[in-house]
């Protein structure tokens, strides 16, 4: 008989959508098996890339006598989040930085959790934060563990395949005066349909309109147009209107160091004098969470930012990333359109996925008949495509759409 346990009534988590997918990727044996679920670069021969910029300013980390391993201050090094603030910020830190308090976190995750346990300590207690529907899954895990309320706002219309900018508007502005309005600065995860800069300046105004704080999540600049500036715009314009906001900022996918975990939280603040008290309350949430921030990922990351050379050879690495995956896109399009498929959203969509509107049955039939992994909201990633793959694809998406249409 077995010992009876404090944990026998214990039942499982459930998979993670997206991280749990990976799991059932790697179990599967099928030697044709594709992986299109994780937000992660691969080659065009489907391997992880490691950026030769990373690769160079490592070697300056292990050789040049000017980085240990002691422990970082719980902040992260100032010449770190200095340099990631000139990357996210651009000009507006000449004219706004006094304002700006950022740290260092465990990537995007990490700084949305700093940020949320943040919004819980010192924010109203039924202070809301309002979601994109739909977003990236873990957004509500992260404001749910930190204990603070959240709720949709409408984002994207699956029957139109586009953004459903009414509905935006109409929940934004029905939401508590002073909310947390969670926004991605570009690529928006999973729809790849980002606003126009017009429809950008809607959305600003009537979030200051109604004073809510706007919490932004950058986790794919430079995928979005190839370009880090042009992708940090709506950012930027916040700034200069004046906004307090909060960003988290992920260097997993830009650097690809997804695995190191780095990335930034900063607070803008409307008065240089609430700088101090801020970053001393970031520290003291960092410091009861994980101590100080690990150290590697962050020199590597510094080491780019602030050598010239090694940050224009980044910023042509990051352009050749989102290239190919603009490659795939393009080509997944016409493979498609050959097979009597017009799916021009997807021409519509930006960064590194796609929102095919496939319907969970049409996903299970990729996932189980032809070992095609994404998504259950049916998000690809472009960027698990090659040459070879595109094809394969477009063979399975019409299997699957005329076997579920033969049903009806
Ligand atoms: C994704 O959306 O696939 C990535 O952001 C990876 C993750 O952590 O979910």
């Amino acid at each position: 008989m077995s010992k009876a346990s404090l944990f026998s009534e214990l039942p499982e988590a459930p998979l993670d959508p997206i991280l749990g997918l990976n799991q059932q990727f790697l179990a599967d044996p099928s030697p044709n098996k594709i992986n299109l679920g994780v937000g992660a670069y691969r080659t065009e021969e489907g391997k992880p890339l490691i950026l030769n910029c990373v690769k160079k300013a490592e070697e300056i980390v292990d050789n040049s006598g000017k980085f240990n391993k002691e422990y970082l201050p719980i902040d992260g090094p100032a010449d770190f989040y200095n340099a990631s603030q000139k990357t996210l910020f651009g000009d507006t830190v000449a004219t706004h930085g006094d304002k700006f308090v950022s740290v260092q976190a465990l990537s995007g995750t990490g700084a949305l959790r700093i940020g949320m346990e943040f919004v819980k300590k010192f924010f109203p207690k039924d202070t809301t934060v309002y979601i994109s529907d739909p977003t990236w899954p873990n957004h509500k895990n992260i404001c749910t563990a930190a204990g603070v309320p959240w709720k949709n706002y409408r984002y994207y219309s699956r029957q139109k395949n586009a953004l459903d900018m009414a509905g935006l508007l109409e929940d934004i502005s029905a939401a508590p005066d002073r909310s947390i309005i969670l926004l991605h600065v570009c690529a928006h995860n999973p729809t790849g349909m980002d606003p126009t800069p017009d429809q950008w300046n809607d959305i600003a105004n009537l979030i200051q309109k109604k004073n809510h704080i706007p919490f932004f999540d950058c986790a794919y600049q430079g995928f979005a147009s190839g370009d880090l500036d042009r992708d940090a715009e709506p950012l930027k314009d916040f700034v200069r209107r004046g906004f307090e906001l909060f960003v988290a900022q992920s260097f997993a996918k830009n650097f690809g160091l997804y695995g190191e975990r780095v990335g930034t939280l900063t607070v803008v603040t409307a008065q240089t004098q609430t700088v101090k008290a801020l970053r001393s309350q970031l520290k003291s949430i960092i410091r009861a969470n994980y101590s100080s921030p690990p150290a590697h990922g962050a020199y590597v990351t510094q080491v780019v930012l602030t050598d010239e050379k090694l940050l224009r050879e980044w910023k042509e690495e990051l352009k050749g990333m989102a290239g190919r995956i603009l490659d795939m896109r393009v080509k997944l399009y016409e493979a498609l359109k050959q097979r009597g498929i017009h799916w021009e959203h997807v021409m519509k969509q930006i960064g590194m996925f796609s929102y095919t509107g496939l319907n969970p049955e049409q996903v299970q039939i990729l996932i189980q008949k032809h070992h095609i992994y994404l998504t259950g909201d049916g998000r690809i990633s472009l960027a698990g495509l090659s040459t070879r793959t595109v094809p394969i694809l477009a063979d399975a998406i019409v299997d699957a759409l005329t076997l579920t249409t033969q049903k009806l």
